[in-house]
């Protein structure tokens, strides 16, 4: 099948390269050109696991191809995908939809055959009714059906979520659309990936109800951690036993810094907004952003109070600065609000991050970046790690200690075991385990 893929971003990169890699032949469209240009070359301008090689094995396989031209990519296209971005509208927190519309107009001008239009950026309820209205207003004669198809892949394994997917869904009632979304994705409905098809509204609100839940599950559990810290208990082992419990499930109950990232911050907002705009507010997602934009200061907080009360004039060692490990992607990190804050309260920060230093430049004022986490210890009063690269797994403890100003490890995502870094000598804090008495 021909599909054209409009944006070539973390989503639209990946997905156009695993549908070549299903045999399809695909064309990814993005307005930026170096990018594109980039892309022809066989160089991948994001950090994921995996994606330089699909690309490479096939665009030589001539089944993948990059363009700044919409209209070339649609004359054969069976299926035409958006997946370009929906950040946060300035000032409101409503999702950002001018791109989107855009890539509408875009496809309206240039349309040629019966395309399926497929929205696979994240969108409010109503945007695929939205982008339907657009086309038909600008091309009435257009013969097009529009879909919603959210995507659920994670950065850092993003080919594995594409490939495997624990459910793909389909938003539409429209009979011809859906079976060129079956053919599209039957090389993964053989391996029994459930399709689910829905109406187009549904599908729209499943992904932002799916991102919504996890959000809860992460802020939850960081409150348990708190409470943890008062009362003695370990919240790495309430999560396994509640996590064994298969109506809970163990995935995103681990305790940290809260979350972050280019999708749970808007898309938790955006939810907000349009169940507050339809009078059915969504009080509990209300409350899971509010709790988890205060538990970020909150942690630059408990760096400042490991180191005694005061970071003024202090050398802090920031070891990971990405949202998550495996990935480049800085956007909404909760390493932003941790290192403004310690530089508000006098911090010196010096940082390491196997990947993400590109763009946290971008992002970040007066922080010195250095290349392995030894040199982020060196000299350093505390040592903050903030993303769990699995570089920072097996670090050489006593040589971190030795090179150390002051011995004072935060560790931000658990870890390191607390005995063991007390008995190395360090003054070690977690989150919601027993605090080091140092
Ligand atoms: N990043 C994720 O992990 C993830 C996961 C699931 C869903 N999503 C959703 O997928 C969408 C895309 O996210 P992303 O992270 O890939 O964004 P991104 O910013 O990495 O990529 C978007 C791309 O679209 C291009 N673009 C914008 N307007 C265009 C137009 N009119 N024509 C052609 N190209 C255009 C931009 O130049 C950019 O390269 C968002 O709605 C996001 O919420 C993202």
């Amino acid at each position: 099948m021909q599909v054209a893929m409009i944006g070539a971003g973390y989503v639209g990169l990946v997905s156009g390269a695993c549908f070549s890699d299903f045999g399809h032949r695909v064309t990814c469209v993005d307005t930026d050109a170096a990018k594109i240009e980039a892309l022809r070359l066989g160089r991948i301008p994001i950090f994921e696991p995996g994606l330089e090689d699909l690309v490479a094995t096939n665009l030589a396989a001539e089944r993948l191809f990059f363009t700044t031209d919409l209209a070339g990519a649609l004359e054969e296209a069976d299926a035409v995908f958006i997946a370009v971005g929906t950040p946060s509208r300035r000032g409101d927190g409503h999702a950002d939809l001018s791109y989107v519309y855009q890539a509408a107009r875009d496809i309206a001008r240039a349309s040629r055959r019966y395309t399926v239009v497929v929205t696979k950026s994240t969108v409010p309820v109503g945007t695929g009714d939205e982008v339907e209205r657009i086309i038909r207003e600008l091309r009435p004669d257009a013969e097009f059906a529009v879909v919603s198809n959210p995507e659920f892949l994670r950065e850092g394994a993003a080919i594995t979520d594409f490939k495997r997917p624990d459910r793909i869904v389909v938003g539409t009632e429209d009979e011809r659309a859906k079976q060129v979304m079956t053919d599209l994705y039957r090389p993964l409905y053989l391996n029994q990936a459930p399709l689910l098809f829905t109406s187009r509204r549904t599908a729209e609100l499943t992904k932002y109800a799916a991102n919504a839940f996890l959000a809860t599950k992460i802020a939850f559990i960081n409150e348990i951690a708190d409470l943890c810290e008062k009362v003695g208990g370990n919240v790495q082992d309430v999560a396994r036993g509640i996590g064994l419990d298969n109506r809970i499930g163990s995935k995103f109950l681990h305790a940290g810094p809260g979350y972050g990232g280019s999708c749970f911050p808007k898309d938790t907002l955006a939810l907000i907004k349009t169940a507050q705009d339809h009078g059915a507010p969504t009080r509990i997602v209300e409350t899971v952003v509010a709790v988890n934009d205060h538990r970020k200061r909150a942690m630059a907080r408990k760096v400042i109070q490991a180191l005694g009360g005061s970071a003024r004039g202090r050398t802090i060692g920031i070891l990971g600065l990405t949202f998550k490990p495996n990935t480049d992607d800085m956007r909404d990190a909760p390493s932003i609000s941790i290192i403004t804050a310690l530089q508000d309260a006098g911090a010196v920060v010096r940082a390491h991050d196997p990947e993400g230093v590109e763009q946290a430049r971008l992002v970040l004022d007066n922080v010195t970046y250095v290349d392995s986490p030894y040199e982020a210890a060196s000299g350093a009063d505390a040592l903050v790690i903030v993303t769990e690269w699995d570089a920072f797994r097996a670090l050489d403890l006593k040589r971190i200690r030795g090179l150390m100003g002051q011995p004072v490890v935060v560790d931000l995502r658990n870890i390191y075991r607390p005995e063991e870094m007390d008995g190395l000598g360090f003054v070690y804090s977690s989150v919601g385990r027993e605090l080091s008495q140092g």
